[in-house]
């Protein structure tokens, strides 16, 4: 358990996992200022917004924290002739927000080793990532600088792959999590392992670090996951519903009232797999039948999502969310973070 808070760098071994699209410096430094490992995920940042905000997470605070990207799988599509069909489908959202149909763009999402250069100028104490290894110069180049690499498993194939390939801990993530299924040796439907299968077969398999995710939101998850062997946990729907966090009050109200067994796993927002409440758009998309191929789909639900957060309209947003939802009844980080930090072995009773 020290290992992990000394490779981290941070008093508690808790992280508060990042947020493709919804992280928000208020969070993750309050983590980090709580001695945990506040996370701020840069998914289609580009190298300007990544300076932007990085200079905002270091004038927030001094302690450590990480930056998170999504690796190229090589299935990504670039925007071709098949936009303005896949737009059409959705043209009844972008008109229930009073949005034109999205053009198509020069390019959905930044290129890797644009992100990567911007992420090397602002050095953040660790770099996370997901969907899949690090090539070893990334490894080297964080590690040379001083930057801890942390890869991301949803099964214990993928956890020996990034542990042979260098990262210093492994969050291991189960399928009750929030959010994307980060898979990346088979089809993310073929990988859904609960979080208590997962952990101790990943401790089991590798000597580095292990970082719990999915489902925990309390003290019990977080005493479960260290007597599973976990050296740390990583939580996310729990902070998401906190005041700090960028969640719509809609978003955070149906994290309060959504059932865990009514959080689904579609392809229908972003055209990769992903765990939140199925709404009136998810609802809509799987049943038309007409999801594009990742990420033309993210791109364009983004364009009827981000104008239904502005209006607060649940039913058009990704109101992304794990099985442990209805366990996240915290108003603020430090609240969440003080019943997290009760369930680490070793913690003065709370
Ligand atoms: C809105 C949202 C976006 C997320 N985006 C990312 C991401 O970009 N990168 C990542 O590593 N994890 C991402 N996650 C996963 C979380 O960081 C975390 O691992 C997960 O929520 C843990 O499971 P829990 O929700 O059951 O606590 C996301 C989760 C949510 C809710």
């Amino acid at each position: 358990m020290s290992e992990l808070r000394g490779l981290l760098g941070v008093e508690h071994p808790i992280v508060q996992g990042p947020f493709g699209g919804l992280s928000f410096v208020a969070l993750a430094a309050a983590v980090s200022e709580a001695g945990g490992l506040g996370s701020f995920g840069l998914y289609g940042y580009d190298a300007e917004r990544i300076r932007a905000v990085g200079a905002q997470l270091h004038a927030a605070t001094s302690q450590p924290f990480a930056l998170n990207i999504w690796l190229p799988t090589g299935d990504e599509v670039e925007p071709n002739a098949q936009h303005m069909i896949f737009a059409q489908a959705l043209a009844p959202f972008y008109g229930a927000v009073g949005v034109e149909m999205p053009a198509r763009p020069d390019r959905y999402i930044p290129p890797l080793d644009e992100q990567l250069d911007a992420v090397w100028e602002v050095a953040p104490a660790v770099l996370s990532v997901v969907f899949g290894v690090p090539s070893a110069a990334v490894i080297d180049e964080a590690h040379r600088r001083g930057i801890r690499v942390v890869g991301t498993a949803t099964t214990v194939a993928e956890a020996v792959a990034l542990a042979e390939g260098g990262v210093d801990a492994i969050v291991a993530t189960g399928m009750e999590a929030a959010g994307h299924r980060v898979s990346f040796l088979r089809p993310a439907e073929d990988s859904l392992v609960g979080t208590f299968a997962l952990i101790p077969q990943v401790v089991d398999a590798v000597s580095v670090p292990v970082i719990a995710a999915g489902g925990i939101a309390d003290r019990r998850g977080v005493a479960a996951a260290f007597a599973l062997g976990a050296s740390g946990v990583q939580v996310g729907t729990a902070f998401l519903a906190t005041t700090e966090s960028a969640a719509t009050s809609a978003h955070r109200e149906a994290i309060r009232t959504t059932a865990a067994d009514e959080t689904v796993l579609t392809r229908a927002m972003s055209g990769r797999l992903a765990r939140g409440a199925r709404n009136r758009a998810v609802r809509a998309i799987e049943a038309s039948g007409t999801i594009a191929p990742f990420p033309m789909q993210n791109w364009l639900t983004g364009k009827f999502r981000t104008p239904a957060g502005e209006q607060d309209l649940g039913a058009l947003q990704s109101l992304w969310m794990g099985q442990a939802a209805p366990l996240a009844r915290y108003d603020t980080a430090a609240e969440v973070f003080a019943e997290l930090a009760a369930g680490v072995p070793g913690a003065p009773a709370a």
